[in-house]
């Protein structure tokens, strides 16, 4: 296997491989996931491999989340299709720089993200590098945001093109989710950003030391959660991505956000999508 950087910041191209071999070679799924870990997203080209070996790979990393919006694969349970079609253009969620389900108490390990159609030109997806987001802020906020904690929902999401009825449902099953403003990496210890285009407010801004009147509360608090939910817009924490026909993405979703670009005109992108549980953000 070869592994070529393709950003200073984040991502690299493993060149040599076909992932159906890693389903069963153990050297060769610890090298994959060793360079996941390092780069946070990995991709490949030609992966020409069945939904089965496409869920059998992902299931390596760990058992496998449906998503209660998007449809799940009449062959293989456990992957997600992300299909927009020019019959359902509007249909699109993923143009917004997110971590996936973050809603959840437990968001997802990462993701295993594989090219069935595309368009001709345009529909990359980008991914930034939240570790490097955080290192890079100044002290004085990293200082600010040591100790908060803050609130991801689906309802303000997902739920917010839905009806009343369909949108209330939907938050209860999954009610907000309160995450630390800055997550400790599970393997590497490294400290992530990890506010994102589902995160809606902080829970424990409203202190003496940061609010003097109550008026000051809204205003600053959000005022900051809009700066640190930008810090991923920052095109020298990113890489992008053309994908073609059989191209795959693997993501460590906690380190990482990503941002699907909407800029095709209406036709096929079909996209299948294994996300791996994780654990629950400290
Ligand atoms: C996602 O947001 O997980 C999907 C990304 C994509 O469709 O490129």
């Amino acid at each position: 296997m070869r592994v070529e950087q393709l950003t200073c910041a984040i991502g690299a191209e493993l060149i040599g491989i076909n992932l159906r071999d890693a389903v069963h070679d153990d050297a060769l799924f610890a090298a994959i996931r060793e360079a996941l870990i390092k780069h946070r997203v990995l991709f490949l080209r030609d992966q020409d491999i069945t939904s089965t070996e496409h869920a059998a790979f992902a299931r390596r990393f760990g058992d496998l989340e449906d998503h209660p919006v998007a449809p799940t694969h009449e062959d293989a349970p456990g992957l997600v299709k992300i299909y927009k079609t020019p019959d359902h253009p509007v249909d699109r969620y993923e143009n917004c720089w997110h971590t996936d389900a973050t809603w959840r108490e437990a968001p997802p390990f990462g993701a295993v993200l594989r090219c069935v159609e595309c368009p001709p030109v345009g529909g990359d997806t980008m991914w930034a590098n939240m570790v490097l987001a955080y290192e890079k802020l100044p002290e004085d906020v990293k200082a600010r945001i040591a100790d908060l904690v803050a609130s991801h929902s689906i309802e303000s999401s997902f739920g917010a093109a839905m009806p009343r009825d369909k949108r209330l449902a939907l938050k209860s099953q999954f009610p907000d989710a309160q995450h630390p403003v800055v997550r400790t990496h599970p393997q590497t210890a490294e400290k992530i950003l990890f506010v994102n285009a589902f995160t809606t407010h902080f829970v424990n801004y409203h202190t003496r030391e940061r609010v003097r009147y109550g008026q000051d509360y809204n205003k600053s608090g959000s005022e900051l959660l809009q700066y640190l939910i930008s810090q991923a817009c920052i095109p020298e924490y990113q890489v992008r991505w053309r994908w073609k026909k059989n191209s795959v993405a693997i993501w460590d979703n906690r380190s990482t956000q990503h941002y699907a670009v909407m800029d095709y005109p209406p036709c096929h992108r079909k996209m299948d999508r294994a996300t791996i549980i994780g654990d629950q953000p400290y």
